[in-house]
């Protein structure tokens, strides 16, 4: 019997989380999709029984949003066929289940205002449909499930600073849209979050994401200069910049819930931002 299995260990969130049960001794297992593909509804099974863990965590996903528009049987396979996986096998092993979302379920035109759990959702994506499928599937197969929304993450894995970091190093100019607002999240502390909130059992939906908010555009100006990269940053807007997926123009969320209920503050994301820049400069440089 283990303390957490978490799946898709190998990813930003995965890897932040085992940092996080290595720091206290917990004992843990951190599964790959080679170890186990949360599609296949039997594979999950065989694992609970086997590991028999008091909580899972599922950061298992098909985070490719732009290829998700033409992937989309692969996406929802993962983002909602997936995680019902993992919530009935919590469900009928009576495992606590702490499942990650996304800003990516609302629509975007609450400007100004941050997104609460109780908003109404309205993906544009093929990623934000599969992952609110996802978030109701969990919800609905397994009552002791803890629901996370995140936002732009960024940990040890591919990510949006660290693209920043490779292109601002090859080009003096980099162009990056302004007229898309969020959240930019440390895994570190989502992974911190995560824990904290299974530990107290307290099951339902909850948004998680540093304190603050900032467009792409403005986020890139930030990492350029915490750096000390010399590139110009060039605001653009959306349409300049056909992409597959549309993105909502405004995800801020809210975090009043998890405040209320963890006593904790988040963050502000550039305090995150320079932890995140100065311990993973040795990862940044080998990447590029
Ligand atoms: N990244 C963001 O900006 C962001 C924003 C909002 C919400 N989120 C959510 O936060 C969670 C964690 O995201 P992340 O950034 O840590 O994602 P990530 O780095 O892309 O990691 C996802 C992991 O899931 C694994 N995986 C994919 N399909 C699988 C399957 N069928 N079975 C088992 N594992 C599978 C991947 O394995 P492979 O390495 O083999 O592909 C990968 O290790 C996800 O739920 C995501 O939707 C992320």
């Amino acid at each position: 019997m283990i303390q957490y299995l978490v799946f898709g260990g190998n990813g930003q969130l995965g890897r932040a989380l085992t940092g996080v049960w290595q720091g206290r001794g917990a004992e843990f297992r951190a599964l790959t999709r080679a170890e186990a593909d949360i599609s296949d509804r039997e594979a999950v099974r065989q694992v609970l029984a086997k590991w028999r863990p008091k909580v899972v965590v599922n950061a298992a996903a098909y985070t490719r949003v732009d290829q998700a528009e033409t992937d989309v049987d692969d996406a929802w396979r993962v983002n909602a066929l997936g995680a019902q996986n993992v919530a009935l096998a919590c469900q009928e092993h009576g495992v606590d289940l702490v499942h990650i979302s996304t800003d990516y379920v609302f629509a975007g035109n609450n400007i100004g205002r941050g997104y609460s759990e109780e908003d109404q959702t309205g993906p544009a994506s093929v990623y934000g449909r599969s992952k609110l499928a996802g978030e109701r599937l969990v919800a609905h197969g397994c009552r002791r499930s803890i629901i996370i929304r995140t936002a732009w993450l960024y940990g040890d894995g591919p990510n949006f600073v660290r693209s920043i970091v490779r292109l601002a190093r090859r080009q003096s100019q980099l162009t990056v849209v302004d007229d898309q607002w969020g959240c930019p999240t440390s895994a570190a502390d989502l992974a911190g979050a995560v824990d904290r909130l299974s530990g107290l059992g307290a099951y339902g939906l909850y948004h998680f994401v540093n304190d603050g908010q900032v467009s792409w555009y403005g986020f890139a100006r930030a990492i350029v200069a915490a750096m000390g990269l010399p590139a110009e940053v060039r605001p653009i807007s959306s349409d300049e910049l056909l992409r597959p997926a549309p993105r909502p123009a405004w995800s801020v969320l809210d975090t009043r819930l998890y405040r209320m209920v963890s006593g904790c503050r988040p963050r502000p994301w550039r305090v995150a931002l320079d932890e995140y820049i100065a311990e993973g400069l040795a990862e940044v440089n080998h990447d590029s």
